[in-house]
This record gives structure tokens, sequence and C-alpha cells, in this order.
């Protein structure tokens, strides 16, 4: 009986909170143009690379032909500098018609094809941050519609131009005209980043029941310092950050950059790891046409992948921080594994680092397997009360995913005849 009422009420709370859509019950992952491709609308000297409807059907062929999708990564999503400067004699928003002659709807119609989700950006306010045409509150539900009709898959709201008032009523505006339009698409709200990101000016939990993630701090840029700066502000928040994520609602501390020019290779080894610690949206902002194959092998890296989309959806914290400038993450995974990251923010050169599973507050079971996620490298029984040692490159990471060693053995039972 007492049962019965809690899973009602579970029920009941969860029909009342969530983002009707059911979308993103594990973050999602895609491609997003801006961070790579900015606001390059220069098509004329710059074909390959403005924002153009031939950019975003190439990076759908990518995504589709080079075993991106089958690992997850499924939106194509546009971001500003899609539209025209004016919206058209109804009051709609139309695509550029030099850089997107065939329009959004059969964009759209062309990533479908392929197995794969467009994404579109739009701004609550007069103007998109580009200069380009906002969306007002009396033109929500318009544009809601004009997306929906297109097939868009996603929107990313953006904040430029507006105050927080506007934002206040836009927002959850938007999300019941998207759910109106009775297409599914998944809503990303630019809001908590332009209130400053924390509690009292941002109500987590007024997000969680209108967005399915939200950008909380920073535009990352091409560099280790706008990262390291992101990964910094969350785990100084992380009382408040990890506990406001789950399955459909998403902290998202922006786009991956691995593959672009900022980036060593320790450094984008770290960034995929963290992401995957977060339970952050992976989208790539990247040339997937010109990716080296280091850089796709630290995207397409299963475990890593497997972490991030690990179905309880827990996001994980930094656990411990020394003076020695290592970090260690920790992340709670689905039966009883869990996911460990030792993160170097010194500058000198690789470091021993010795600990104990049971000096990480990690006591049962009394042995794990451990699993070396970049190197591949396992060791099985390893107790909790034995030390061991992790040698840490310059901002780079270790991550090592931990199993019981239990399920190993389950496992090999249940295949015998
Ligand atoms: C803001 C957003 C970015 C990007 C640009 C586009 O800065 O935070 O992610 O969408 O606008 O102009």
């Amino acid at each position: 009986m007492g049962m019965q009422v809690v899973s009602l009420t579970l029920v009941l709370a969860t029909c009342g909170l969530s983002l009707d859509n059911g979308l993103m019950r594990t973050p999602p992952m895609g491609w997003l143009a801006w961070e790579r491709f900015r606001c390059n609308v220069d098509c004329s000297t710059d074909p390959e690379n403005c924002i153009s409807e031939r950019l975003f059907m190439d990076m759908a062929d990518r995504l589709a032909e080079d075993g991106w999708k089958e690992l997850g990564y499924e939106y194509v999503n546009i971001d500003d500098c899609w539209a025209a400067l004016q919206r058209d004699s109804q009051g709609q928003l139309v695509a550029d018609p030099q850089r997107f002659p065939s329009g959004i709807k059969a964009l759209a119609q062309y990533v479908h094809s392929k197995g794969l989700k467009l994404g579109i950006y739009g701004d609550l306010g007069t103007y998109t941050c580009g200069g380009y045409p906002g969306t007002t509150l009396d033109q929500i539900e318009l544009d809601a519609r004009t997306f929906a009709s297109w097939g868009v898959d996603m929107l990313k709201f953006d904040g430029c131009y507006s105050n927080s008032s506007t934002k206040a009523m836009g927002y959850p505006m938007m999300s019941k005209a998207l759910n109106a339009t009775g297409r599914h698409i998944a809503f990303s709200c630019s809001w908590p980043a332009y209130e400053g990101g924390l509690p009292p000016e941002v109500n987590y939990t007024l997000l969680g029941e209108i967005c399915n993630l939200w950008r909380n701090y920073d535009d990352i840029d091409d560099s280790w310092e706008s990262v390291r700066g992101i990964i910094n502000w969350y785990s100084m928040h992380q009382d408040v950050l990890q506990r406001v994520a789950g399955p459909g609602r998403w902290n998202d501390p922006d786009m991956l950059i691995i593959g672009n020019f900022g980036l060593s290779f320790e450094q984008s080894k770290s960034q995929m790891a963290l992401w995957a610690i977060l339970a952050a949206p992976l989208f790539m902002s990247n040339d997937l046409r010109a990716i080296s194959i280091q850089d796709s092998a630290i995207l397409q890296n299963k475990l890593l992948i497997r972490i991030n989309q690990d179905p309880l959806g827990l996001q994980g914290r930094m656990i411990l921080k020394g003076i020695d400038d290592i970090e260690v993450w920790m992340r709670e995974l689905s039966s009883s594994t869990m996911a460990l990251a030792f993160f170097s923010q010194r500058v000198d050169m690789p470091y021993h680092y010795t600990t104990a599973l049971s000096q990480l507050n990690i006591t049962a079971p009394d042995v794990f397997s451990v699993l070396d996620v970049y190197s591949g490298w396992v060791h099985h029984d390893l107790k909790v009360d034995t030390k061991f040692t992790v040698t840490i490159n310059p901002s780079g990471v270790v991550v090592l995913y931990l199993y019981p060693e239990k399920s190993l053995v389950k496992t090999q039972e249940k295949k015998r005849p």
C-alpha cells in the first residue's frame, strides 16, 4: 500500500513537472554551427564555410556517413545568422534566400532523409545576438508554428535584446507554444546564462519544467582558457547545479570544440571526459569534413559516450581538489558502476597521483574491476583499500570506469548453457 502511494505520487509529479515532450531522456548529441562557423555570411568568398544550406547538408552527410550517427550524434543544429534580415509579408521568419535557396523545410527533409534531426535558433527579443530578426512576445506562437511547419526538431532560444521580465514571460510561453504545435520539438533555453546562472535569479525548478536543456554560463571559445573557465564555474557551483539535472533536463556547459585550433590533445581528452561526467549535451562545433583521426577518436570514444548517456542521468561532480591542482571527479552510473576522472590543472609535467578508492569515499563493493577509458588498460580485483597510482599529463585527464568485480562473473555465468 505504502509503495503504491509512493509510485502514484511519483507519476503525478512527473506529469506535472516535466516539459511534456518526452525528449532527451539522456543528454542530446549532435553538431551545432556556432563556435566554429559563427556569423560567417560571406558565401561569395568563403562558400564552404559560410552559414548556408550547403554547410548543414555537408555536416549531415558527415554525421550519417562517418560513424557519428550510430554513436548517437543525431542533431544537425543551425545557430544564429540563418534568417533573412526582414520577416516576410505575413510576418513570418524566413531563411536568407541567397544562402538557403531551398528553404528550411527542404533542409529538414534532407536531414531527416539521413536519419538525423534538425535544430534551429531563435532569440527572445527584438534581435538575435547577431542582429537578425528576434521573436517578441506577440510573435512567439507564430514562430513556434513556423518551426513546426518546417519540420524542425529542436529550438535553441537565445536571450539577446530583451530584459529579465520579458524573459520570465517569454520562455514559458515558447515552451507552451512548442508543445501546442503537436510536434516534438526539444527546447534549449539560454535564459539562465543571462541571469547569472544561479538562484535566486534563476529558478531551476521552473527551467526543468519548461526546457530540455539550458545554457548556464558564458559562451565557449576556441581556447583552453575558455574550457577551463567553464569547468571551474561548474565545479564551483556544483551543489546548485548537480541536483537540477536529470532525464529530460540538462545543464549545458556549451559546445565541444574538439577538432578545432585551440586545444591540445590532452585538453581535448579533458573536455570530452568532463562533459561526460557532467552529463552535458554533446554538441560538437567543428568541421567534420576535415577532422583528424585522433580528434574523431576522442569524440567517438564509446565508453565515454556510454558514461555520458547513462540512463540514470545523474550529473557527476568534483569530489576532491588538492593543493597539487589535481581534481578528482566522479559520476555515479547505473548497475553499480561509476566513472572517475583525475583531472590535472597543473602546468609542469606528468604527475603521479596515488590514492585508494576508500580515500575517495568509495567503500562498496569491496572489489572493483577498472577500465582505463582512454588507454583501454584493464585491472581486475582492485580492492577499495589498495593504493594505486595514475599518471596525469598537464591539463590532461585519466578516466577510470569502475564496475563491481562480481558483475563480470555474473555475465560469464549467465552465458553457460
Ligand atoms: C549568444 C549565444 C551563442 C550564440 C550567439 C549567436 O552569444 O550564447 O551560443 O548562439 O549568441 O549570436
